[in-house]
């Protein structure tokens, strides 16, 4: 094992990379299922404990389930927070979070195989439930940490399987009874730059390995509940049938229209239907749409398009519908500031980044409501994202390691 100047393991990328990439990973799809507090969520906080161990960093979990890792926490001044999340959606790629986490282990070792020591503490987070691919709430960590969700709300939050959030934690060993806005965490932070692959192709386009965040699209998750008549199949005449497909398709194709109109993205990737039988009607179908769009009143239009499409489909097939709103997330702009800043390290470090916008949701810009945040992209030379196609080029990789540490030398310098 290599140790540096302090004697501590030295880490590399590479090294962390292949650690993590075996857990959570579905033997058949090829990708990733690393939904909170589970087995696989438990082996990825404990691959967290141990790097930040070897680092030397001092480890911890906060009230609400993320996880941090401390260098040099006693130093005066506000913290530099930098990491992502390593939770998956369903079947996801092995880069959405864990590229962030893996890149600050990586910056932090770098620097300080250097001999660089900050002047103000650095943090490295894993924010909890960032997909919300199992309660539901995208971000939930971050949310909770900066008051963005009621506690209480979020204690109830079920999954699929009816298990509470509350439950899901007790099971893993937390107390629920301490979630909620955490003004001593948040007291200590001064700025946020998460590293993340970028979820399209505009870098590949470009032709650069890294780029800056603008801002992120106003987006949100909604869930659909139509309620029909189960019956049989191959009995029911048409016109006796109260079947809540067919409202629910007619809502799919509604929210591609509406997206096309306002120059949006609508999606339904979800939707299970109840008792599920392939000869029976069913009785309820729950569909959950997300939609985004490049301000808030595009997105208020398009949800609003296809909740009155959804209704007027509902009434003429004699099925009740109705709809709960599960996460929103306004645009958020970064912190103008903070972006200039990193991008001229950038540029000063010969790396130029250019500045794009996102419709893909971040603990970032969560925090950016209580902190300057920003953020640094890392090319995907396909732009697949939430597949098990999702990559990065080692090179890149690296090169985002790079750009990480020397924004984290600039903010946490001297
Ligand atoms: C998070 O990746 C999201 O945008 O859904
Ligand atoms: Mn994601
Ligand atoms: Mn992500």
């Amino acid at each position: 094992m290599c140790r540096d100047v302090h004697g501590l393991a030295s880490v590399s990328f590479a090294e962390l990379w292949a650690e993590l990439l075996p857990l959570g990973r579905d033997e058949r799809s090829g990708g990733y299922r690393r939904y909170s507090w589970t087995e696989s969520d438990a082996a990825c906080r404990g691959w967290f404990a141990a790097t930040a161990a070897r680092l030397g960093l001092l480890a911890e979990c906060d009230r609400n389930g993320n996880l941090w890792a401390w260098w040099e926490p006693s130093a005066d001044g506000l913290a530099i927070v930098t990491g992502s999340h390593l939770d998956s959606v369903p079947d996801g790629g092995a880069f959405d979070g864990p590229l962030g986490v893996v890149s600050a282990f990586a910056a932090v070792g770098r620097l300080r195989a250097t001999g660089f020591r900050p002047a103000r503490p650095v943090a490295i987070a894993a924010f909890t439930e960032e997909e919300g691919a199992r309660f539901g709430v995208a971000c939930l960590g971050s949310r909770l940490l900066t008051g963005a969700i009621d506690p209480a709300t979020a204690r109830r939050l079920r999954d699929r399987d009816g298990v509470s959030l509350a439950e899901a934690m007790q099971t893993a060993d937390r107390d629920p009874a301490l979630l909620g806005s955490d003004d001593e965490l948040l007291a200590r932070l001064g700025a946020c730059v998460e590293l993340h692959i970028e979820q399209g192709s505009a870098l590949a386009g470009l032709g650069a390995a890294i780029g800056v965040a603008a801002g992120i699209w106003p987006h949100g998750r909604w869930r659909l509940d139509f309620a029909g008549r189960a019956d049989h199949a191959g009995t029911t005449r048409l016109a006796d049938r109260r079947d809540p497909m067919l409202p629910f398709a007619a809502t799919v194709l509604a929210a591609r229209a509406a997206a096309e109109r306002h120059g949006a993205l609508a999606t339904v990737g979800k939707v299970t239907a109840e008792p599920g039988a392939a000869n029976a009607i069913s009785a309820a179908v729950h569909a959950w749409l997300d939609a985004r769009a490049p301000d808030d009143t595009a997105l208020a239009d398009v949800v609003a398009d296809v909740w009155d499409l959804a209704r007027q489909e509902s009434a003429r097939h004699g099925v009740e519908v109705s709809r709960a709103e599960e996460s929103v997330t306004p645009a958020v702009s970064f912190d103008t500031a903070l972006r200039d800043r990193v991008t001229a390290v950038l540029a000063a470090a010969g790396a130029p980044a250019p500045v794009l916008a996102t419709g893909a949701g971040h603990d970032a810009g969560v925090l950016a409501s209580r902190i300057p945040a920003t953020m640094l992209f890392v090319r995907n030379p396909t732009g697949v994202s939430h597949a098990p196609g999702e990559h990065a080029e080692p090179a890149d990789c690296e090169a985002g390691v790079e750009a990480l540490a020397a924004v984290i030398a600039d903010l946490a310098g001297q």
